[in-house]
């Protein structure tokens, strides 16, 4: 039996990159997003590179979707051997316009999304005492940026919580992988209308994660000058770092000037 993985986010970007590594490798992929035609042409393009797809709709905010879909998985494929827990969405939060139920949505898919597909995963891993659990986290989550409030708390959550599970699993067979990248061309960056330094390419972004996940890396982060820019800001005094970091334009409002 082929070894199993449940992919979220798997309608495009990193989702789809990993998932057609996955069956590259021989994997069965359960591709899970919200747009079925997507999954569906995702889902051809696993079995022409050798895997086997099952596509498996779910909004990974509803925790009864995400532990049906794994759940379907089990049943279909065999039991999940990989997790990719990557399903995210980024919109602005601005000061002026603050609304904690666009705050909510924001933690229930890039935070809760990932810790609800681990709780369906996790129980049997941890019963065959193996399996690999990646999240996606991001640069933005190591300190605050402007107009990023929501989603840079979403990230941070992120990064705490694997952190911790991983060092819980620290002598179990369950390896978690987190995975902080910085710009990288996808859907989800392609209409910023800001300047986003050392915008990678998708390709070389999926290689770091699926080589991250395969050595078994606790951390990966790139592009590397944006790791380390970000990295060298958390141990600057505050007062700079704010001052450097306002510099940064983030805005995405066609009237310009978050306040
Ligand atoms: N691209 C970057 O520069 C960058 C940088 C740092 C971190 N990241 C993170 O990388 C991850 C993947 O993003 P990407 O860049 O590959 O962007 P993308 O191409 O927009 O992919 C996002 C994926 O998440 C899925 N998704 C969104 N909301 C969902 C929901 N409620 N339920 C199920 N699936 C949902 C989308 O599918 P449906 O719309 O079909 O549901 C899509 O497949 C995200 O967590 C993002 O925050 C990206």
């Amino acid at each position: 039996m082929s070894t199993v993985a449940f992919v979220t986010g798997a309608s495009s970007g990193f989702g789809r990159g990993l998932a057609l590594r996955l069956a590259a490798r021989g994997f069965a992929v359960s591709l899970a997003a919200r747009r079925v035609e997507r999954l569906e042409e995702v889902a051809e393009e696993v079995r022409a590179a050798g895997g086997r797809p099952l596509v498996c709709p779910c909004d990974v905010a509803e925790r009864p979707q995400v532990l049906e879909a794994v759940a379907r998985t089990r049943d279909e494929l065999g039991p999940v051997d990989l997790l990719f827990a990557n399903a995210g969405v980024d919109w602005p939060t601005y000061p002026d316009e603050l609304d904690g139920r666009e705050v909510a949505a924001m933690l229930a898919v890039n935070f809760l999304g990932a810790v609800y597909a681990t709780e369906a995963v996790l129980p049997s891993m941890l019963e065959r005492d193996s399996g690999r659990i990646s999240v996606v986290g991001s640069l933005a989550g190591y300190g605050g940026l402007p107009s990023t409030a929501a989603y840079g708390a979403s990230k941070a959550a992120v990064d705490a919580f694997f952190e911790s599970l991983r060092i819980d699993l620290r002598e179990t067979g369950v390896q978690v992988t987190i995975v902080t990248p910085g710009y990288v061309r996808t859907e989800m960056t392609e209409e910023n209308p800001f300047p986003m330094p050392f915008l990678m390419e998708l390709e070389p972004a999926v290689d770091r994660i699926e080589k991250a996940i395969f050595r078994g890396g606790r951390r990966v982060g790139f592009p590397f000058p944006l790791w380390i820019q970000t990295f060298l800001g958390q141990i600057l005094p505050r007062w700079l770092y704010d001052i450097l970091a306002s510099g940064q334009d983030r805005d995405r409002r066609p009237d310009g000037g978050h306040r």
